[in-house]
């Protein structure tokens, strides 16, 4: 099939690492393509797209739902694990879907790891993005659902805290564009983030919309911790200030609590 997009043809054809883009038009879940990929041989660098998912996954065992109709970008990449700091890749995918958003003229934030959030019109904060890491034979599988198009759709039934970048921006989203980009973006991070963490830390400090919140944590194991977060570790664990100590969150679900900001 021949790249739906220049850009993405640049890509494919250039000295990037992305080497083959697969797009499905339904899948359950583009993780397990590339995962059974993997498998099969294929080697990092390989994309796979589809048009909508029947068992997505979302982190912490969610479903990730989509709308269909290609209003959203679910893309899932192969990628060798870094051999340092692998615990940072999470948070770079974050930051690379903030780039890739932004050229879009969104101001995306990040949400501890790795939500991206875009300002709905009352001003909150709304999960925009969402990304999936997981790890297959010493590589890594990055699963990144990105809601790109849901004017006129019933989705915020579905999705009451979600938005999607053409409502934000006010016009047409290309699916292909924005997947150029963050391409692009993720392959420069990946390779920044394990030999110059600080960099992307810093990256990723200016975006985030949890330092500074008031936060409620839903740790494994169902603890409840609640605090400030105050700043991340240099392994891009959370930093969360309580009446008795700061604590290190290195998992765990956060709910940015209310006034300051309604993302859940
Ligand atoms: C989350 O926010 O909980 C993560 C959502 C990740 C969703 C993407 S969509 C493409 C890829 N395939 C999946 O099944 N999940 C990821």
């Amino acid at each position: 099939m021949p790249a739906p997009h220049p850009a993405l043809a640049a890509l494919l054809d250039g000295p990037a690492i992305w080497h083959t883009l697969v797009v499905l038009e339904e899948t359950a879940s583009t993780n397990d393509v590339v995962a059974t990929r993997a498998a099969e041989g294929a080697p990092p660098g390989l994309v796979v797209v589809a048009d909508r998912q029947t068992a997505g996954r979302g982190r912490l065992g969610r479903r990730w739902q989509d709308q269909g109709e290609q209003r959203s970008l679910l893309v899932s990449v192969l990628v060798d694990a870094p051999p340092r700091h692998a615990s940072l890749v999470p948070l770079a995918t974050g930051v690379a879907i903030g780039d890739a958003l932004r050229r879009r003229g969104a101001a995306a934030r990040l949400k501890w790891p790795n939500d991206v959030l875009l300002p709905g019109p009352d001003g909150e904060l709304r999960k925009c993005a969402g990304v999936l890491v997981e790890r297959y034979d010493g590589r890594l599988v990055i699963g990144m659902g990105i809601n790109l198009d849901w004017r006129g759709a019933d989705a915020h039934a579905d999705a009451p805290g979600a938005i999607s970048v053409a409502e934000v921006v006010g016009s047409d989203v290309d699916r292909w564009a924005v997947l150029a980009d963050l391409l692009r973006a993720l392959e420069a991070w990946l390779r920044d983030a394990p030999r110059e963490p600080v960099r992307m830390l810093v990256a990723y400090r200016s975006r985030c919309a949890t330092i500074g919140q008031d936060v409620r944590v839903s740790l494994p194991g169902e603890e409840i911790l609640e605090g400030r977060a105050v700043d991340l570790t240099d392994d891009g664990a959370l930093i969360v200030a309580t009446p008795r100590a700061n604590v290190t969150v290195t998992a765990g679900d956060v709910v940015h609590v209310r006034p300051t900001d309604g993302v859940s």
